[in-house]
């Protein structure tokens, strides 16, 4: 049946900082409400979320399957090799056909604009699953993580150390809408587009950027990194290189406020950008990261629908 009230999920920047926030809030009353859940019942009952990989997946895939079940509806669990879609069907046709079928759709590709151009086409919710270009739902169970720890983010400082990748470009989009500083440091080679951060700074972020981790993390509430390499990157060994200086360790550490967060969004390559110490140290919210990936795509999903 036709929903004209549906709404996708693309990317922080169509937001504005309520929409977050009521997404956010959606989240967490789901998430106090979980005991008690029976699968099969709930507001998506009778749904079904297609989901698209054409990139691996542990927690996305995991989550929205989980998320998705939990609030009633099913999924059905597709990769772009499996359909003509890897025969040379284009996007657009895809989403116009499934949305025969389906009541939504969350996507996986490197491709920005092939996801676009998915939503475009699509008379159903899409999501973006992540891109090379963004990762918004990790950034919205970031957000959550970090306030469930630290309170509200507003006037909070964050740093990142590492490259200028996917998970960075959506904590840049959220910034400005929620008023947090992000204090930024990569290598020369790695820096993040001048427009993604002109972008920020002109709706009010306050971002600095440098190549200095220790310049970053200095009196920050909480240090975030990633992988060096991420998933569509050909460039290994140079990252290795590039990226050595930019370790989250203890010492680095030390340089933040006492008790200040260490997130990462996982899949983490101990020994690379993160030692043991830290990712296990007590500080270390990485696994309720995880987790709450489940809880604030709940809140993704309800909103899509209109359902909350
Ligand atoms: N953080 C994240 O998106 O993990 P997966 O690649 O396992 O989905
Ligand atoms: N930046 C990483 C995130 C993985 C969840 C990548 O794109 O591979």
């Amino acid at each position: 049946t036709a929903n004209e009230n549906f709404r996708h999920f693309l990317d922080l920047t169509e937001f504005e900082g309520g929409d977050l926030r009521d997404i956010l809030k959606i989240g967490r009353k789901i998430k106090s409400e979980r005991q008690g859940v029976r699968r099969g019942e709930g507001p998506l009952a009778g749904k079904v979320l297609a989901m698209i990989f054409e990139q691996p997946s542990t927690r996305t895939r995991i989550s929205f399957d989980i998320g998705m079940r939990e609030l009633g509806g099913e999924t059905l669990m597709l990769t772009g090799a499996e359909m003509q879609l890897g025969r040379g069907e284009t996007i657009g046709d895809t989403a116009k056909v499934l949305s025969r079928f389906v009541d939504a759709i969350m996507i996986r590709i490197l491709d920005h604009d092939a996801l676009k151009e998915l939503a475009e086409n699509a008379t159903v919710p899409v999501i973006n699953g992540l891109t090379k270009q963004s990762h918004p739902c990790q950034i919205m169970a970031d957000l959550m993580t970090f306030e469930e720890h630290r309170g509200d983010i507003a006037g909070k400082s964050v740093a990142w150390t590492g490259d200028s990748n996917n998970v960075l470009a959506s904590w840049v989009h959220a910034a400005p809408r929620l008023d947090f500083e992000l204090r930024i440091a990569t290598p020369a080679e790695l820096a993040p587009p001048q427009e993604l951060i002109d972008t920020a700074k002109a709706k009010g972020g306050s971002i600095l950027v440098t190549q200095d981790p220790y310049e970053a993390v200095r009196g920050t509430d909480c240090v975030v990194t990633d992988c060096w390499v991420s998933m569509g990157d050909d460039d290994a060994e140079q990252r290795h290189n590039l990226l050595a200086a930019y370790q989250v360790n203890e010492r680095l550490m030390s340089e933040a406020n006492s008790g200040a967060l260490f997130m990462h969004c996982l899949p983490a390559h101990r020994g690379e950008e993160v030692t043991s110490d830290v990712m296990d140290g007590p500080n270390s919210v990485v696994f309720d990261e995880a987790e709450n990936r489940l809880h604030a795509q709940k809140g993704i999903l309800a909103w899509c629908f209109g359902a909350a």
